[in-house]
């Protein structure tokens, strides 16, 4: 099921959806609403919609109806998400102006359910993730077919890296979805991602054969596959997957680029390093640099990174590493999200940015001091900067320095805590995990690398139960290589 959708009026969002849409009474408004959500949540475009994309759309809505309080509720909430907002004090009032605007309202005029996303959205206003999540938790409760909800709780785990709410609510909901729900393939492609992040593969596979099944053009969908495949440690069908669906994904504005990166990565694995790089110049470097945006722009660090890690050196990339750490400039005094920060400063270590490099170190610690002197700090990145950030920022100086016992000193610790802590999957953390292996292997400490490995394979031990044998593709062959022989 796909684009072109008919979108709900107001009627049709309580009779249809079967949520309390109360803040418009613009039948139009109403449907540039729907229009603006289906396109967020399914990642693509309506051809026969005329206003453009999911932004556009919510625009149009607000446009259309200023005082629609859900529709300026979500488009704060994505700003919100966005912005650093300690410093972007201009969202932290919007919110809290919409926040006046909805107690001033009649009570009749707004539902529950919305002035729910509205709270969700006030705690937004002070990056506490975990606040949101609880009220999205609690709107699903009353609302278990809510997809904004769910949506938005999907995210924001992936921005906090916590693995059983991505898998937990997706299953706590998704047989409230038939398939003639647009949402029904979506779902479980969401299930599918928050299985494999749990490591259930088997499980995430079937679910994500169903979600093409029913919505093949679904690039989340698409994207959990390519998770499992590089979980499960199975490069060469990850390649094929995603080299037959290519056409469905390339060009994805969203996640075009980063599917690109986990194709890219399946090469790395399997030490097919010019197919890798052609890649990685063709899909992720130009599309990444141009963007500026945080999420394609670590993706392009990541890869670099893995390229210094397989033996090829610093100064063979020296010119994208340069145009990267460019990119990278406004991202300086950072944007409050330690995993996006992290790259952005391999980006300025390793592009000769050390000013910026210095700001976004200094930004970094007085995150991780905001919360150490405040335990009720609320902001959800500020804790992440206490228990991981700082460690991390300074295992990567000492990386850059070829300090590679520092880095095992720094990253040891704290190697469990990136899995609780640290925003992203398993794929996009993989690469501290792989410093921290990388490192072991330069500093001579081979019985320590051999170790490290056999946790890595630990995950995926369910796999090699099944298969009857071992899966090496769960780290590059140059890797294993050099585990056996440290070089
Ligand atoms: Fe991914």
């Amino acid at each position: 099921m796909w684009f072109p959708f008919h979108y709900n009026d107001v009627r049709g969002w309580r009779d249809v959806l079967g949520l309390d849409l109360k803040s418009t009474t613009s039948d139009e408004a109403a449907k540039h609403f729907d229009a603006a959500v289906a396109q967020f949540v399914l990642a693509g475009a309506d051809p026969q919609y005329s206003e453009g994309g999911g932004f556009e759309a919510l625009q149009k809505a607000i446009a259309v109806d200023p005082d629609f309080m859900l529709a300026k509720t979500l488009m704060a909430s994505f700003e919100a998400q966005g912005a650093n907002v300690f410093k972007d004090t201009a969202v932290v009032k919007k919110i809290y102006d919409l926040k006046s605007e909805a107690e001033k309202r009649p009570k009749s005029s707004m539902s529950d359910w919305e002035r729910s996303h509205l709270k969700a959205t006030v705690a937004l206003a002070h990056n506490d993730f975990l606040g949101a999540c609880r009220v999205w938790e609690d709107i699903l409760v009353e609302y278990p077919k809510d997809i904004l909800a769910l949506h938005l709780l999907f995210f924001s785990h992936i921005t906090m890296g916590r693995p059983r709410g991505l898998r937990d609510h997706v299953y706590s909901v998704v047989d409230e979805y038939r398939p003639n729900d647009r949402y029904y393939g979506n779902v479980l492609g969401k299930l599918c991602f928050g299985l494999q992040e749990n490591l259930q593969f088997e499980a995430a596979e079937r679910q994500g054969k169903k979600a093409l099944e029913h919505t093949p053009k679904d690039v989340w969908a698409i994207h959990s596959m390519a998770h499992v495949y590089d979980e499960s440690g199975e490069a060469r069908k990850g390649i094929d997957f995603l080299t037959g669906n290519e056409a469905d994904w390339k060009d994805n504005v969203g996640l075009g680029v980063h599917v690109a990166w986990h194709r890219g990565l399946h090469h790395l694995y399997l030490g097919e390093f010019e197919e890798g790089r052609a890649i990685f110049e063709a899909s992720v470097r130009p599309k990444a640099v141009a963007s500026k945006f945080p999420f394609p722009l670590s993706d392009a660090v990541a890869f670099l990174l893995r390229l210094e890690m397989e033996g090829f050196s610093i100064e063979e990339d020296k010119e994208a590493w340069r145009e990267i750490a460019v990119a990278y400039e406004d991202q300086a005094d950072s944007i409050n999200n330690v995993f996006y920060d992290w790259h952005a400063l391999a980006a300025f270590i390793y592009g000769d940015k050390e000013p910026e490099a210095a700001r976004l170190r200094k930004a970094v610690m007085e995150q991780a001091e905001r919360y150490e002197q405040d335990k009720h700090e609320k902001s959800y990145n500020c804790k992440a900067a206490f228990e991981v950030g700082v460690a991390m920022i300074e295992a990567l100086d000492a990386y850059a320095k070829k300090d590679y016992d520092d880095v095992v000193a720094k990253l040891m610790p704290i190697r469990f805590d990136l899995h609780g802590w640290l925003g992203g999957s398993h794929a996009q953390k993989d690469v501290i995990d792989q410093l921290l292996l990388r490192s072991a292997i330069r500093g001579g400490k081979s019985r320590l690398a051999q170790q490290l490995l056999r946790e890595r394979r630990a995950r995926t031990i369910e796999v090699e139960r099944t298969d009857g044998e071992k899966s090496d593709a769960i780290q590059s062959r140059r890797f294993l290589r050099d585990i056996q022989k440290p070089v």
